[in-house]
């Protein structure tokens, strides 16, 4: 069984889609880290990311690996060094809509997500997973949250995290990806028609968890 999870930056798809994984044996396939970690490895390699010809020719030749481990974060693996945090750090935040609203970057990591999908049961969360990555998903969720509620979970998730940011900061941020990510020529953010819309403003993370296992659970 595929879940596809798609929605916005900050509405806390991560989160949920973590937690359903774990509750229902699932793998678990983050697909916006793979965004990163291409990122990581263009700023690391002094390549530009407006070069969409250089960014191109790195996304062919890039391996990466998201290793679920049982009671922690994900482990994300770039040409088989682990590089879980540095993908969260800023100057990765800043520039990684810009590459992937390359048409040839998408290309090549779609493939790889749909390869993941087939090792078994996963969720996927992204942006294209319901429209594009897995159209025929089994249960399709857009999980979305108000852009003041979305500032204030993404600026608690990166004060966890240990950076020293501030929230005007995250919000241009936020605003700056909304916008690039659903205005792309290829796969913008979008809902699938299919797709069930929970609006996770005023709800916690179990109701929202709760929310999906049940529709999981249900048949059809
Ligand atoms: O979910 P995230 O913030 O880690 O995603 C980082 C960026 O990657 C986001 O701004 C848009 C992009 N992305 C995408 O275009 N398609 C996906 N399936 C996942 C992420």
């Amino acid at each position: 069984m595929i879940i596809a999870i798609d929605g916005p930056a900050g509405a806390g798809k991560s989160t949920v889609a973590k937690i359903l994984a774990k509750k229902l044996g699932f793998l678990y396939i983050d697909t916006g880290a793979m965004y990163r970690a291409l990122t990581l490895k263009a700023l690391d390699n002094h390549v530009p990311v407006n070069d969409e010809a250089a960014v191109i020719r790195l996304a062919q030749g890039v391996k990466i690996d998201l290793i679920n481990n049982p009671d922690g974060p994900l482990t994300v693996m770039l040409d088989g060094k682990d590089v879980s945090l540095a993908i969260r750090q800023p100057r990765i935040t800043q520039f990684v809509s810009d590459v992937a609203k390359i048409k040839e970057v998408r290309q090549v990591l779609v493939q790889m997500q749909r390869e993941m999908g087939r090792r078994g049961d996963c969720i996927l969360d992204g942006r294209d997973i319901g429209t594009v990555v897995f159209p025929g998903a089994q249960r399709k969720f857009f999980i979305d949250a108000s852009p003041g509620e979305r500032v204030n979970r993404r600026y608690k998730e990166l004060n966890g995290l240990g950076q020293k940011v501030e929230e005007q900061d995250v919000a241009a941020d936020l605003a700056n990806r909304d916008k690039i990510d659903s205005t792309r020529q290829t796969s913008p953010l979008r809902q699938a028609a299919d797709a069930i819309y929970i609006d996770t403003t005023a709800l916690s993370i179990e109701q929202v968890v709760e929310k999906m296992y049940n529709s999981c659970k249900q048949n059809g």
